[in-house]
């Protein structure tokens, strides 16, 4: 999964031939998990259809103030398209359009959305190679620049006028490579890796048999998916559930047993920096693992289990500078409970989700979480999706690091 899913990209398109790469552009984008919307310049619609363009976005493109087709014709809402964009990217940019956004101009929608955005703005210029050194394209480049719009250099090539030159847009796969790193330079985990836990463990009794927990895995791949999206290169250690997450920063460690967690987790904590633990370990485990698939020849049966190993509260014993979260499920003295696990433990955070809460627990899609920190801090939330309650313990977290 990129770094890009999720995310509302408003793809801005000018009047210039490498428009139809835009096409492409708004397909990759798409591809890569993006919501799409297009807003161009009414002179772009000669170079590319904004029937094209709204089929590969799956919304309608907008190119001017009012749809002006429309009997009842409505106000396209520059300030709305601008506020829903969590990033702009104008490709291709054309030397006129460049040189009105330097100078505040506002002639037509594209401008007023460019006027009205707060996100990032991207621009991709594209035009031809004596235009593309002219002092006032060079001039219209560094004023953006300093507005901290970012450009994404044209390249040197076959340009449309024939000419040989640097001019032409950069690919339609280069600019989201380009926006990808540099999304990712700026994000608050960049440069960190987190190792997870999550789903439950199976213990087994014999080859047929286990004994397990009903944990989903939901909050755990969650927090980890959240946590490459701020950056981070994680390690998730997962039990057996039936989630996949493929995102280029997560490696998933799949295990079955509590004794194979502890194993994959030790392995791995020395190299990172931040470790959460949300997986529900197994507390005991068969003491004898039957060999042969057990009979029922008599009335009842008795297993002798014995503890697993606490990996939380092992790793609470060697951890150096890492930042360390657990989890606490808790039916009784809710906050007391936690405090103590939080120093049993060693940790500096952790999460407690109380079986008393409407909308908390193992199979929902939502969570009821309050976060309890080393230094006392108790932060109670309402109930929210456990992809919301993920960012939540992951800005602690960066709290914590920059603290
Ligand atoms: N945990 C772990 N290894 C275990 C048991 C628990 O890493 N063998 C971790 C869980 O992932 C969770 C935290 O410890 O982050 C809390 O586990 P919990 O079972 O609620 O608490 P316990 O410490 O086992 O205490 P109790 O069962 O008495 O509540």
């Amino acid at each position: 999964m990129s770094i890009l899913s999720g995310k509302n990209i408003l793809l801005g398109i000018t009047a210039g031939i490498a428009a139809y790469k835009s096409a492409f552009l708004v397909r990759l984008l798409v591809k890569n998990g993006a919501n799409v919307k297009v807003v161009m310049t009414p002179s772009a619609k000669e170079f590319v259809t904004p029937l094209t363009l709204s089929t590969l976005s799956k919304n309608e493109v907008h190119s001017s103030f009012t749809n002006e087709d429309d009997d009842n014709a409505q106000w396209n809402n520059h300030v709305e398209l601008g506020l829903w964009a969590d990033l702009f990217v104008i490709a291709p940019a054309t030397a006129n359009t460049l040189s009105k956004m330097a100078n505040g101009v506002c002639d037509n929608l594209l401008l007023a959305v460019y006027l009205s955005a707060k996100c990032p703005v991207y621009y991709a210029p594209a035009m031809d190679l004596d235009m593309y050194k002219h002092p006032t394209t060079l001039s219209s480049f560094s004023k953006l620049n300093e507005f901290g719009n970012i450009q994404i250099e044209a390249t040197s090539g076959e340009l449309a006028s024939g000419l040989i030159g640097k001019g032409r847009m950069a690919e339609p796969e280069e600019i989201v490579k380009f926006i990808e790193s540099d999304i990712l330079k700026n994000l608050p985990l960049k440069g960190k890796k987190i190792l997870i836990t999550a789903g439950p463990t199976f213990e087994a009794i014999d080859p047929v048999r286990f004994i397990g927990n009903h944990s989903s895995g939901k909050m755990g791949y969650a927090i980890a998916e959240a946590a490459a999206s701020l950056g981070a290169e994680v390690i998730l250690v997962s039990g057996p559930v039936s989630l996949q997450i493929e995102h280029s920063l997560v490696k998933i460690i799949k295990v079955t047993s509590a004794d194979e967690m502890y194993q994959s987790v030790h392995n791995h904590f020395s190299e990172c920096q931040i470790a959460i633990l949300t997986a529900a370990v197994a507390d005991f485990t068969p003491a004898n693992v039957a060999e042969q698939k057990i009979k029922k020849k008599d009335d009842s049966l008795t297993l002798e289990l014995k503890k697993t190993k606490d990996i939380l509260a092992s790793l609470g014993k060697i951890k150096n500078k890492q930042v360390l979260v657990g989890f606490a499920l808790e039916t009784e003295n809710e906050i007391e409970n936690a405090k103590t696990k939080l120093l049993r433990k060693n940790l500096d955070l952790i999460v407690l989700n109380s079986l008393n809460d409407k909308g908390a627990g193992f199979k929902t899609d939502t969570n009821k979480v309050t976060i309890i920190t080393k230094d006392n801090k108790i932060e109670p939330y309402p109930v929210k999706t456990k992809r919301e309650v993920a960012f939540d313990i992951l800005q602690h977290i960066i709290k914590q690091i920059h603290a």
